[in-house]
């Protein structure tokens, strides 16, 4: 197993740059299945979500090659198969994405229901009504979702509520459907936008992504392409908030800042300098942070994301502050880990009370899932002593290189192995 032993209280100081999108990354790796000849990826993160989306495409027989460390070649033209298996499933939630981009390239599709972070009930009875509306059926047996049509076709689809994943997997299946496919209230996540624009760049043709009606003609053919994934607009708030929360003062380079502007909002109205430049934003801590209200909405609101990240900082501002999850129904188990190390937080529901307690002491902790363990690492920075982060793999799901980033900003973290023995006498 391992683990990170960060010594809190540096201020970071220096430059970062962000790695792609995670969120865009998971999706069109899938959606490169619908292409009938060869594309190349660029700017994909180097993330063990991104390893399973590779196994899987492989699984499904496409060939993959890596040109370099952030490029992929991805060859659709000689599959084998429509099946995605619990084993490989299992590890992130955007396996759910196979079951559009399957769809759509050849009308069936056998996928594993998804795992991924525990943020509550996540089902995907959206995704299935979006389908349904392409004239596909569908059918749920021993954990595998079996996706088939004989003929897909476009449709109407009006979302119950807004969702990223049911939104990015319509918009896939409904490339190849014959006729018109209008979605109504769509995410508008710049990740929904990448996605749109790679499969455009396709030959698809999607218009309105980005708003909440997206309108999608089908076509017969999808050639190659030669495309660059966005900037992950949640690691670089990350970065923001671990430039606040230490006091620091880092240059956030190669992000769009207007995907930030949520963000950037709610930490100058905690105090905090954020100057933005076309490609960069600079972060200033200050000496004092002051308390903040947050309920996270669908973007461009604040987005639930970042709300394990900002609530870590809220517990080092003067006053109270409210946090409301909005999104998901489970989204706050990382606060009883931020209680060993003396915040200050009561959770009802899906609102968290936060008594800002000025400072944090380090503590044995662990990572929950993906954003809680990068609020484990803001939290160790900040913090007086040492901390200890287990399940680090959850982080390493979405933070590409993250501890050789934050190393480079002058943070004392270190990776250890325990081995599995020593694990055993420790419980
Ligand atoms: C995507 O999850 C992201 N994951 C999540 O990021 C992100 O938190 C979320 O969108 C919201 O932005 C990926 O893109 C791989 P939703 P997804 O469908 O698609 C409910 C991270 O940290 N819902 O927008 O699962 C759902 O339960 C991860 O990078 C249904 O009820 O999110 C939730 O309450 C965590 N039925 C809400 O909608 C459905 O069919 C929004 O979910 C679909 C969703």
């Amino acid at each position: 197993m391992e683990k990170y032993v960060i010594k809190g209280g540096n201020q970071l100081q220096g430059e970062v740059s962000i790695s792609g999108a995670k969120n865009a990354a998971v999706a069109i790796l899938p959606a490169a299945l619908l292409s009938d000849e060869p594309v190349i990826i660029e700017n994909i993160p180097s993330i063990s979500d991104i390893d399973w989306s590779i196994k899987i495409l492989m699984r499904l027989g496409a060939e993959v090659k890596m040109l370099n460390r952030t490029t992929l070649r991805i060859d659709p033209r000689r599959l084998t198969g429509h099946q995605v298996d619990y084993d490989l499933a299992k590890n992130m939630r955007a396996s759910y994405y196979f079951l559009g981009a399957l769809l759509g390239k050849i009308g069936v599709a056998d996928v594993s229901l998804p795992g991924g972070c525990d943020l509550g009930t996540r089902p995907i009875d959206q995704h299935l009504k979006g389908f349904a509306a392409l004239n596909a059926s569908d059918s749920v047996e021993g954990g595998m979702v079996h996706l088939e049509t004989d003929h897909l076709t476009g449709g109407r689809i009006y979302f119950d509520m807004v969702t990223v994943g049911g939104t990015a997997n319509v918009m896939m299946a409904a490339c190849k459907a014959d006729g018109l496919t209008i979605i109504e209230n769509a995410a508008k996540e710049p990740h929904i936008v990448d996605l749109a624009n790679f499969l455009n760049s396709m030959g698809a043709d999607i218009m309105g992504a980005g708003t909440d009606v997206i309108k999608i003609r089908g076509v017969e053919h999808l050639h190659g392409t030669q495309y660059s994934i966005i900037p992950d607009q949640i690691e670089a708030g990350t970065f923001m908030v671990i430039a606040a929360a230490t006091g620091g003062n880092v240059l956030i380079r190669g992000v769009i800042p207007k995907h930030l502007e949520s963000i950037t909002v709610k930490l100058q109205k905690m105090g905090v300098t954020v100057e933005e430049y076309d490609d960069s934003v600079r972060v200033i801590g200050s000496g004092k942070l002051q308390k903040a209200n947050i309920k996270t909405m669908p973007y461009p609101g604040f987005p639930t994301d970042m709300q394990p990240q900002i609530s870590t900082l809220l517990t080092l501002a003067e006053g109270t502050s409210i946090v409301t999850e909005s999104i998901f129904d489970s989204r706050f188990k990382y606060v009883d880990q931020l209680r060993r190390m003396g915040a200050d937080i009561s959770v009802d529901g899906k609102v968290a009370v936060i008594q800002g307690v000025g400072r944090l002491k380090g503590a044995p902790v662990k990572a929950n899932d993906l954003r809680a363990g990068a609020a484990m690492i803001i939290a160790g920075l900040a913090a007086e002593g040492v901390t200890e982060i287990e399940d680090i793999h959850y982080i390493e799901r979405g933070y590409d290189a993250i501890e050789k980033k934050l190393r480079s900003l002058g943070a004392d973290i270190r990776k250890i192995t325990i081995p599995e023995e020593a694990r055993e006498l420790a419980r």
